[in-house]
């Protein structure tokens, strides 16, 4: 289902969410029949919101699903200044497919699970009910040079938002030496105008293999606060990126990433590069040996000093 910022239902959810208020009251403040408020109740109703009516004193949200369209969009337009559609799916192929088919900028595709999740390099990622699947697709006002930044900082917005996190370049976010968090960035649409899409899925308490670990393990906290504060994060960041800031988020990204200072074999479309991270250039590449590599799967071979 598909939610803007004039939504009925959702502006009715909003209005809710804050007190008990009666059809006509509401009706008299969205400027709408007191039958389209009925309609869209309804409509609520259905979509895992549990709402009582009291005679006069009208609608009060009695209980929700802890995962619901309304909860998910009030979350993403609060904390995403450039949002202006929200899809909501509980089961779909892939948030990332959803996002390349639409082509629109400035929308945010959730799904409660994903039947053809994708990880990076053609991977499958598992994506059943409990853990965090959303794709964001953004038209920033930077160059094309720029870009793989944003995947950098969607990243960091994850490590930043979970205790104890670190990432491993360019975005997988651990936890303990676990895979908590994966992205998938892609860019679509023309050359001078393209669209990315940033997929991420955060392990939050759907089962997990062994090598990964879900949130849940390590702090208690539901879906929807870490989608809360992952998307303040990141707006926080992108805020600084658009705004000239990336040297302060490149000191961030630097000191919360495990692999500088490690020996690394970094697998690139062009061959395998074996060498020392040394740090992340001013361009966003991290540095190998000297020479800067701009993407790949990266494997942590040491430390420095046990070399
Ligand atoms: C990785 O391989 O580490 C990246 C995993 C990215 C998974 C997310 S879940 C939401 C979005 N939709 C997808 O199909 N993939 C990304």
């Amino acid at each position: 289902m598909k939610l803007t910022r004039k939504s009925t239902d959702l502006l009715i959810y909003n209005l809710l969410a804050e007190r008990r208020m009666s059809g006509e009251e509401i009706g008299e403040v969205l400027g709408i029949s007191r039958a389209a408020v009925w309609k869209a109740i309804n409509k609520i109703r259905q979509n895992g919101v549990q709402i009582d009516v009291e005679g006069r004193r009208g609608y009060a949200i009695v209980e929700e699903m802890d995962v619901n369209p309304y909860k998910v969009a009030s979350i993403a337009f609060r904390n995403l200044k450039f949002l202006d559609e929200v899809f909501y799916y509980t089961s779909v192929d892939s948030t990332n497919l959803r996002a390349r088919e639409y082509g629109r900028p400035s929308v945010l595709f959730f799904a409660e699970s994903q039947s053809a999740g994708r990880g990076r390099l053609g991977r499958r990622w598992e994506s059943e009910r409990g853990g965090l699947y959303f794709s964001l697709t953004l038209q920033p006002p930077l160059g094309f040079d720029d870009l793989s930044k944003l995947t950098l900082i969607a990243g960091l917005a994850v490590a930043d938002s979970l205790p104890g996190a670190k990432l491993k370049w360019p975005n997988d976010v651990m936890v303990e030496g676990k895979k908590v968090c994966g992205i998938l960035s892609e860019i679509h649409g023309e050359l001078e105008r393209p669209v990315v899409i940033i997929g991420i899925g955060i392990n939050v308490s759907n089962p997990v293999p062994e090598n990964a670990i879900r949130v849940q393990q390590f702090w208690y906290v539901d879906l929807t606060q870490v989608f809360d504060k992952v998307l303040k994060t990141f707006q926080h960041h992108y805020s600084l990126l658009v705004g000239g800031e990336w040297e302060k988020l490149r000191e961030r990204y630097a000191e919360k990433c495990d692999t500088i200072g490690k020996v690394v074999k970094v697998i690139t479309p062009t061959g395998e590069i074996v060498g020392r991270a040394e740090g992340i250039a001013k361009d966003g590449a991290i540095i190998i040996d000297g020479k800067k590599v701009y993407s790949g799967d990266c494997i942590h071979l040491r430390n420095y000093r046990s070399r």
